[in-house]
């Protein structure tokens, strides 16, 4: 399974020891507020232990964030479906005793030069809530421009939000694996 390692952190695949640290970085108001209802509060050890091992763990597609040995947050993708197959959607969170040092903003980069590399993704995308700064700013240092705005696109503990969709497109033509029948020689 893939790892990916970077300045100060390293991305692997969940495992069920992550359990006790996944709950303790995600059962956080202040986390789960700018994420999916399908990220709960509070977050449970068994809503961890269930993550762990689930389908989105198993399929691939989210990595734990590790720093120091400790899983201290996600980051993972969500590929379009059908003719949406082209594009992927990226989604990331970190324990907020991590925040403000610049973390996300070095592994949302190594993770997207990851997935375009191999993958035949054109378009990566990613939606951030209204009032979000933090994000938004990792996203475009992270090569993502801001695309548009749905208004009053979702609700969120009872209120009504804007979200940002923001997008980096592929700026090489993808790796192809040559093909040994090709070959002439
Ligand atoms: C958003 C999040 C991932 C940012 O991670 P981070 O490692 O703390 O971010 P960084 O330290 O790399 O900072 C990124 C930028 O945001 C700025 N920033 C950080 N906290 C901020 C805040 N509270 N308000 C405004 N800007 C802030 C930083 O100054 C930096 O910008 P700069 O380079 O222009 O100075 C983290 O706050 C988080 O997990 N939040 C909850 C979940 C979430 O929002 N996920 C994204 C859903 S779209």
């Amino acid at each position: 399974m893939t790892t990916i390692t970077g300045d100060g952190f390293t991305l692997r695949p969940w495992r069920a020891e992550d359990a006790e640290a996944l709950a303790r970085h995600a059962n956080d108001e202040a986390v789960s507020r700018a994420l999916s209802d399908r990220f709960p509060f509070p977050y449970t050890r068994a809503d961890a232990e269930a993550f762990v091992v689930g389908p989105v763990a198993r399929e691939g597609f989210a990595f734990a964030i590790v720093v120091d040995g400790e899983a201290v947050g996600g980051i993972g993708q969500t590929p379009g479906d059908n003719e949406y197959r082209i594009r992927s959607q990226i989604g990331y969170w970190l324990g907020r005793s991590l925040w403000g040092r610049g973390l996300m903003s070095r592994i949302v980069p190594v993770f997207c030069d990851h997935l375009l590399e191999h993958s035949a993704y054109e378009r990566l995308q990613a939606f951030v809530l209204s009032g979000n700064t933090a994000s938004a700013r990792v996203l475009e240092k992270s090569g993502f421009v801001l695309e548009g705005v749905h208004r009053r696109a979702l609700i969120k503990r009872d209120e009504i939000h804007d979200i940002a969709m923001y997008a980096r497109l592929r700026d090489k033509p993808p790796f192809v694996e040559p093909d040994p029948e090709d070959d002439d020689e």
